[in-house]
């Protein structure tokens, strides 16, 4: 095949504007096949096709991945490997989320990055654009009823991608997002919220962290007492959250939006990002910020054992009309059973997943990367 016909190949297979195509050469540095994408120049500078670039030491993600890459590349299958996750690169004040891609096109290593908020703003974009231009006409609407549910169901995907991407810092905080759905879900359930808000509320809770997705990895894995400084810093990940969920349609992420805005607003005021007070939080919050205080506190911590559920019941007793919404809080309290219940459920459950991981381990060798092979094993603090 002609380099010619082979670049064609590659733009029509992989070349959308969101992806950039790297071969590998055997010094470590890259040249470049499609450089299309924005973000791309952003991250290592202008470039084209056939230029020479070093993408070492520019993102501690990506540096993990080329280990696994390389490995991939020397022995690896056919078929490619992922990184099994999104992260997102600050650069100045732009933030990337990214994803990488290592496979062998005609048998010569290539790498694929591509930046998944892109395909979600191109999502966004195609909605807006079919509302705009067949909303009107009666004919077309029920295709556009079926575009809409397929863009609303990518949507979740990403989402459900996003809340794996704020897990993938740490490995003890996978099971942290589950109870806290679960968890939210009930405490609403007994409340007897509405049910429109019930569908989406477990998705929408586990998203409350999706900010610190957003936050350097020195501060988020921090094992100590933060400074000042990193405090406010780390308080941001309640407006990044919110900034990556902010204008959808779709009510997972509205509803996630809120959460992650203003779960670490406290009842008497004096909590961020607004220092909300009262029934100004919103109540799906003010549920969240019960639930997340008593899992991160009743588990443990890389800087502090796990405390007794008693002991956290009782602390959480006395920030009553403090920290928490009382009527919540007392619903909570009345609710130990079965909140007791799902904790079981949830050990279980990772026990279970934990065995089958291991297992898969034991007979297909060493499979996709894990995540402990890009972040090591270190957990972060709850802040
Ligand atoms: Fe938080
Ligand atoms: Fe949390």
């Amino acid at each position: 095949m002609s380099q010619d016909t082979y670049e064609a190949v590659l733009h029509a297979v992989l070349g959308d504007a969101g992806t950039a195509v790297l071969e590998a050469r055997p010094d470590g540095s890259f040249r470049v096949v499609s450089s299309g994408p924005e973000w791309f120049t952003v991250l290592v500078g202008p470039t084209k096709q056939g230029d020479i670039v070093d993408l070492g030491g520019r993102c501690p993600p990506l540096d993990h991945f080329m280990l696994v890459a390389r490995d991939h590349w020397a022995h690896g299958s056919t078929t490619g490997i992922e990184s099994s996750g999104i992260w997102i690169e600050m650069v100045g004040d732009q933030e990337i989320p990214l994803e990488a891609y290592a496979r062998r096109i005609e048998g010569r290593p290539h790498l694929i990055l591509s930046s998944p908020a892109r395909q979600y703003d191109e999502v966004r974009g195609m909605l807006q654009h079919a509302r705009e231009s067949l909303l009107s006409n009666g004919v077309l609407e029920r295709a556009v009823e079926e575009r809409t549910q397929m863009i609303r169901a990518r949507e979740e995907e990403i989402a459900v991608r996003l809340v794996s991407a704020a897990e993938f810092r740490d490995s003890a905080t996978g099971a942290h997002i589950r109870r806290i759905g679960r968890f939210t879900l009930l405490v609403a359930t007994a409340m007897r919220l509405h049910e429109h808000v019930l569908d989406h509320l477990e998705l929408a809770a586990s998203m409350h962290d999706v900010g610190k997705i957003g936050i350097p990895d020195h501060i988020l894995l921090k094992p100590g007492p933060l400074d000042e400084e990193e405090r406010r810093v780390m308080e941001r990940h309640t407006v990044v959250g919110a900034r990556i969920l902010e204008d959808s349609d779709t009510p997972a992420l509205q509803l996630g939006r809120e959460i992650a805005l203003s779960h670490h607003e406290r009842w008497d005021g004096t909590g961020y990002p607004f220092g909300l007070s009262g029934e100004q939080i919103p109540l799906v919050a003010r549920i969240v910020a019960i639930v997340d205080y008593f899992d991160a506190t009743v588990n443990d911590r890389p800087y502090r054992p796990a405390m007794s559920v008693e002991e956290v019941l009782g602390i959480m007793r006395g920030e009553r009309e403090r920290h928490f919404d009382p009527a919540v809080l007392d619903l909570f309290l009345h609710l130990q059973p079965q909140i007791a219940e799902i904790r079981r459920a949830v050990d279980l459950e990772v026990a279970e997943e934990r065995a089958l991981a291991a297992e898969r381990a034991a007979l297909g060798g060493r499979g996709a990367p894990s995540r402990e092979d890009f972040w090591g094993t270190d957990g972060f603090a709850l802040h």
